[in-house]
């Protein structure tokens, strides 16, 4: 391996959300975090090359977008995922959160429905409740531990009042790259009822071997009609915190209105200097540094399987097809979800996402981010497995 994800890097201290929030946020400082979505591996050499250059130039003005930076970009989604994608589709953003706040305000009015497959990413249900839309949930079904859309539920939940769905995909935290057949069978409700589709296409770069990542919007031009694609470099490439992101608008109407909504009422136009310079220099250079990050966390993902199948009874591993995000169901130790809470922070010591913060169907679950060195992912493990033991001692 020529880059190594082996090492441990001290991230406290350093402004991060996940290791120097967790006193406010879980109640106790000495947690292993495990729990937000960002990696403890430093991007690839090119973005660091890439800053640092920047960085020495040493004027940090107003910013311009070049062609290159667009191309950079076009050039990525066609080789990733056999999508051509044409410049003028494609709008900047500040986030994917935003991106998706700033579609349901220009798509939808306040009182209007708005769909989402739970358990789902919960920052889906604040930007549809604190935009004044109704929230409508439609919940996966679990069969056989995998996770799979129930489409006629979602079918008879829609009504002149939905608008909206918000897809998630790959799916965070159930770790579903949903099928092309998948997606098509969604796409034709969509159209069939009106139904505008933001899709959250952010962890689609991460997808083990047996995986393919398909765009909604690329299976047929009706479904890119319908479509707003919101894809990003910060999971690939672990620069959440530059906070850039692009979306994808086939629809002529659909893209001037979102334009509308983010340079003129917003004024979101100028991105930030770093996130161009580290995007651009991500998608152009990253893509080998990307396949060794890949198998890296594909062994991580395997390892954990194993040893909370062999090791940790009355816990079941979700096996994700993409996302370095595994899915954990608790519900066989028959805890309530307090319980369980507090069984992982204060006998486990470790910070996962809870359950129930995704919404129905997330009770009795917790989620757990492997984007780490295996050192610490086995501590981790190791962690969860002496105080689950120490519950069944009790
Ligand atoms: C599905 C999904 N969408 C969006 C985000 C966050 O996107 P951003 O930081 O660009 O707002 C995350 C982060 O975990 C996520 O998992």
């Amino acid at each position: 391996m020529k880059y190594d994800f082996d090492e441990i890097i001290n991230r406290r201290g350093t402004s991060s959300y996940k290791w120097d929030k967790l006193k406010e946020l879980f109640g106790r400082d000495e947690l292993l975090p495990m729990w937000v979505a960002d990696m403890d591996f430093k991007s690839p050499p090119a973005v660091i090359e890439a800053l640092t250059e920047r960085a020495k130039h040493g004027v940090f003005g107003y910013t311009a977008r070049s062609d290159e930076f667009y191309q950079s970009f076009m050039d990525w989604v066609m080789e990733k995922h056999g999508w051509r994608i044409k410049k003028r589709w494609v709008v900047d953003s500040p986030g994917v959160v935003p991106a998706i706040a700033i579609a349901i305000q220009a798509f939808t009015n306040p009182g209007d429905k708005i769909l989402v497959q739970t358990p789902v990413y919960y920052p889906f249900f604040d930007v549809i409740k604190n935009n004044n839309r109704k929230l409508v949930t439609n919940e996966l079904l679990y069969v056989n531990g995998h996770y799979e859309m129930d489409f006629n539920a979602l079918e008879s939940e829609i009504d002149g009042k939905t608008k909206m769905l918000i897809l998630c995909n790959p799916h965070n935290p159930v770790g579903r790259v949903w099928s092309k057949t998948e997606l098509k069978k969604l796409g034709e409700i969509c159209l069939r009822k009106g139904i505008i589709v933001v899709s959250d296409e952010i962890h689609s770069d991460i997808v083990y071997s047996e995986s393919k990542h398909t765009p909604f919007a690329s299976i047929s031009n009706d479904l890119a009609e319908i479509s707003i694609t919101c894809m990003a470099p910060s999971k690939t490439f672990n620069i959440a915190g530059l906070e850039t992101s692009l979306t994808i608008i086939p629809n002529n109407e659909l893209r001037k209105s979102f334009e509308g909504r983010l340079y003129d009422q917003l004024s979101l136009k100028l991105g930030n200097i770093f996130g161009i310079y580290a995007t651009e220099a991500a998608y152009r250079h990253g893509k080998e540094w990307l396949d060794e990050l890949l198998d890296y966390l594909e062994d991580n993902r395997n390892f954990a399987i194993e040893y909370i199948n062999d090791n940790i009874p009355g816990v079941k591993p979700v096996r994700p097809e993409g996302t370095y995000l595994m899915w954990l169901d608790f519900r066989e130790l028959g805890l309530s979800d307090k319980e369980l809470q507090r069984l992982m922070i204060h006998k486990a010591g470790i910070a996962l996402t809870h359950g129930p913060v995704f919404g129905k169907g997330g009770e009795g679950f917790q989620r757990l981010n492997f984007a780490c060195p295996r050192t610490l992912l086995k501590r981790g493990l190791k962690m969860i497995e002496r105080a689950v033991k120490e519950l069944k001692d009790d």
